[in-house]
């Protein structure tokens, strides 16, 4: 009995109910965090920037601090779906857990860990793998999108089966919140797929009366997204970023540089403006203002003036996390036992999840 996925394109509609749910999860949360696990991760593949900082860390450390258990996934593997190599994997891997603890995740109680380095959750792709349609992955609007912006890459096997390891980076912990960017919703309705439908050909063996996996529901950030210094989308590969690890000096040196337009009298006006507004907005998010007040108190001052600002709200914003960023550099043996901790948690999860999946299949012999 297994339901058709829907054609996924990320439509307003699917996008107002995901926000509506979402709404939910939020104010349900703040009633009782212990009824949560927080799922998310990265791919580790660049240092981390002021779009993900805003975007997303800052709200994972928030429902951390509002006592939801957190588990971050380091998705080592996801790096080899549309690239030839791994690159500096190593270091890469290390300075994403830098930057979570660094911003405020708590070391001692979030499980951060590499999924590469823990079995019983790559295992799970292969039941998994069973529960899907190579057309339902092939018409995931996410895959579609990533396979275009390789520019004429053929779709690899794994670039195509993603979703459903990425479903097992969540289920394998039984996370029931992911918090994600929209781009990630059509993944998060292939995990609620593949969750139910291992539950209607699998579930319910002699003696279990619950199922095995939780529908999990994407929780959507509410930071606007953030663009680079040069209008485009951020990314680590244009040099259009303000990375959270860089110095004050190379902060206000991107800054200068940062595209803007000829009309001196500042706006917040995104639509019309993107460059300006965007410097206009991450003031306002480093400064905890509103973004139209912020235009309005520079005025007439022009780029000059909105350069001087941002460049003082982000760097005083930043000046503690780039302190305990450099504290934690110091001592790379503490992030490392922070990852080796996080994969033994890792693991002992995995296992468990893995003996009741085999269960349900039959396969214990
Ligand atoms: N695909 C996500 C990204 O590129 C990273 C990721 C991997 C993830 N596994 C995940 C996110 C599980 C949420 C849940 O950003």
């Amino acid at each position: 009995m297994s339901q058709p996925i829907e054609d996924t394109e990320i439509t307003s509609a699917t996008l107002q109910h995901a926000e509506a749910i979402s709404a939910k999860i939020d104010a349900a949360i703040k009633r009782d965090p212990s009824e949560f696990r927080v799922l998310t991760g990265d791919r580790p593949t660049g240092n981390l920037h002021l779009g993900h900082y805003f975007g997303s860390l800052r709200n994972r450390v928030k429902l951390q601090r509002e006592g939801v258990e957190t588990w971050l996934v380091i998705a080592d593997f996801q790096v080899i779906t549309d690239r030839d190599g791994t690159g500096p994997i190593k270091e890469r891997v290390h300075s994403l857990a830098t930057d979570y603890i660094a911003v405020g995740i708590d070391p001692d109680k979030a499980v951060i860990f590499p999924h590469s380095q823990v079995p019983g959750l790559n295992e799970l792709m292969l039941p998994f793998l069973s529960v899907v349609t190579d057309a339902e992955l092939r018409r995931n609007p996410t895959v579609k999108a990533e396979l275009e912006a390789t520019n004429g890459r053929p779709m690899s096997g794994l670039m195509l089966t993603y979703p459903v390891h990425q479903a097992a980076d969540i289920l394998f912990c039984k996370a029931n919140v992911v918090p994600v960017g929209k781009d990630q919703l059509p993944h998060l309705e292939q995990a609620r797929v593949i969750a139910d439908r291992f539950e209607a050909r699998y579930g319910h063996p002699a003696g279990q009366d619950h199922p095995v996996f939780p529908r999990p529901q994407a929780l959507l950030s509410e930071a606007p997204s953030i663009l680079g210094l040069d209008g485009t989308k951020m990314s680590k590969s244009k040099g259009n970023t303000i990375e959270i690890g860089m110095s004050a000096d190379e902060t206000a040196k991107r800054i200068k540089k940062a595209v803007t337009d000829s009309d001196r009298h500042i706006t917040y006006d995104p639509e019309h403006r993107p460059e300006v507004s965007n410097l206009v907005l991450l003031t306002a998010l480093a400064s905890d203002r509103d973004p139209v007040e912020v235009a309005e108190e520079i005025g007439d001052g022009g780029a000059g003036t909105l350069k001087k600002v941002a460049t003082e709200a982000i760097n005083e914003h930043m000046a503690p996390i780039r302190a305990r960023r450099a504290e934690l550099e110091a001592d790379p043996s503490y992030v490392d036992g922070v990852i080796r901790r996080g994969i033994e948690r890792a693991n002992e999860q995995a296992n468990a999840t893995l003996h009741e999946v085999l269960e349900s299949l039959q396969m214990s012999y």
